[in-house]
């Protein structure tokens, strides 16, 4: 079923219970949860995406590609003409729903993206931006999958895409391959495979397709539910079967190489030998067919071993015939996508977690009437990269909070520096500065004198 049924506003309970039953402690509303399989961010958490998004913005700047960003929600028909109409995705993963309908009476249907090659290629034609040459692009974004939670695959989930269009030279796959394998390098993950293979070319596909049909024809009584469904569609995807009774079946099944022509063998070798020039290693999985049905020639996976049935973080592969499949200007292309969390979960495994970033200063305020010049300084500090958290007590009228309990936080916090805004500095139109990490005798700086305080603060000895 693609499309669920449309929920009216009044189906919503937003009521709240009479007050009578609403005991003193007790919020008066049932508490709303987040979507399964959907996840918030927190801090510290969002500090570990913030350091991947930048090493990755960094990676892709090095490698000339530039960031992309389309739209989260598309018209359904992209993605069943995209992707496949017999690929799980499609057929059941989909979040697809109608859209009102306009004065005409007409609704279209939509969904959320469940992977972002599709959305980049509608871009790229609607906009004729390969009119002047190949482009290398980039994304960071949100993708939505109504897959089956668990550790490792979520419904929104996040993919870091990279997509270089109107290439077609087997260089571009190879530079794809390496810039993903650089990614790792910069993250310092140990521990991932690359398997590649190479589906050939339609008409190669074609022909094996036939022989396969054939193969698993004669073997029909060995064949699961799902393998019989997909006799017919997509026999390709029965050599991906997670059955283990099948697997001796597809092992045995005709091999697409042999059925590979001499241009498809060629291109293919010299992508590994491009790979192979830089000292990377892989193995060549016959079995690796992806599951989107866009791909031709190469495709490729990373895997890691530490993550259990989730452990394909990377994957893509060369797709020069989607671009014309959804109505733009033929052109070939190659990308791949790997998923954020899965990568995240790696560094966690790994040990590789980054520290937490910390303020350099914490301002220490025990009176309010202090707060406009110690936000002023602050103010001016931050200007000049210093990063600065200024106290602020969780209830006004209870004041600013004790010394000791400001000092409490302020250590807590991690900063370098506590700055002090008493009342006697501030009378003389100072600020006390005092080490929390270090054994530096307290200072005192004039507040107008912002670089010579700076200048302290920076100073090498101090760190
Ligand atoms: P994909 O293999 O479907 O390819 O997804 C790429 C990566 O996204 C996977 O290897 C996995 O790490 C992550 N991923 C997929 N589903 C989930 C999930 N439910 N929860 C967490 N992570 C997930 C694509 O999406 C293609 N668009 C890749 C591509 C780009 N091919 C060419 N260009």
């Amino acid at each position: 079923m693609l499309f669920q049924k449309e929920f009216s506003v009044s189906d919503i309970q937003t009521s709240a219970p009479a007050a009578a039953t609403v005991s003193k402690n007790k919020s008066a509303f049932k508490p709303v949860h987040a979507i399964r399989g959907m996840n918030d961010i927190l801090p510290p958490e969002s500090a570990l995406w913030e350091w991947l998004e930048e090493k990755v913005r960094t990676v892709m700047q090095q490698w000339s590609y530039r960031n992309v960003r389309t739209p989260v929600l598309e018209h359904t028909g992209l993605f069943v003409r995209g992707l496949g109409e017999v690929t799980d995705i499609v057929e059941k993963e989909m979040y697809s729903f109608q859209d009102r309908a306009d004065k005409q009476g007409d609704a279209d249907h939509l969904s959320l993206r469940p992977e972002g090659t599709a959305g980049v290629v509608r871009a790229v034609s609607e906009h004729s931006y390969l009119y002047d040459g190949g482009k290398r692009l980039y994304y960071i974004a949100p993708m939505f999958r109504r897959e089956r939670p668990q550790r490792g695959r979520y419904r929104q989930f996040h993919q870091v895409g990279a997509e270089a269009l109107g290439f077609a030279g087997p260089e571009v796959d190879a530079e794809m391959i390496l810039l993903a394998h650089e990614l790792w390098q910069q993250i310092g993950l140990k521990d991932v495979s690359l398997q590649i293979n190479s589906l050939g070319q339609p008409s190669e596909r074609q022909r094996h397709r036939e022989a396969l049909v054939a193969y698993f024809e004669a073997h029909q009584d060995q064949l699961d539910e799902d393998a019989k469904r997909r006799l017919h569609s997509n026999p390709l995807r029965i050599l991906d079967t997670k059955n283990p009774a099948m697997q001796e079946l597809a092992a045995q099944a005709p091999k697409l190489m042999d059925y590979l022509g001499e241009e498809s063998l060629k291109h293919f070798e010299q992508v590994q030998a491009i790979l192979r020039a830089q000292g990377v290693t892989w193995q060549i999985n016959p079995r690796l067919v992806r599951g989107l049905d866009y791909y031709n020639l190469t495709v490729f996976e990373f895997v890691s071993e530490a993550l259990g049935s989730q452990g394909t973080i990377c994957g893509g592969g060369r797709y020069d015939y989607l671009i014309e499949q959804i109505g733009g200007k033929a052109a070939p292309a190659v990308g791949w996508a790997f998923g954020v969390e899965r990568v995240l979960e790696l560094i966690k495994e790994q040990d590789l977690v980054p520290a937490a970033p910390v303020p350099d200063v914490y301002a220490i305020v025990p009176e309010a009437t202090a707060l406009p010049q110690a936000m002023a300084l602050l103010t001016a500090l931050r200007r000049q990269g210093i990063k600065a958290q200024l106290h602020t007590s969780a209830d006004s009228a209870q004041g600013m909070g004790s010394f000791k309990s400001q000092f409490k936080r302020a250590d807590a916090s991690g900063a370098t520096w506590a700055l002090v805004f008493g009342g006697d500095e501030l009378d003389r139109g100072e600020v006390a500065v005092k080490a929390l990490r270090h054994t530096q005798a307290q200072t005192s700086f004039a507040l107008a004198n912002v670089d010579a305080l700076l200048a302290h603060l920076q100073a090498p000895e101090a760190q």
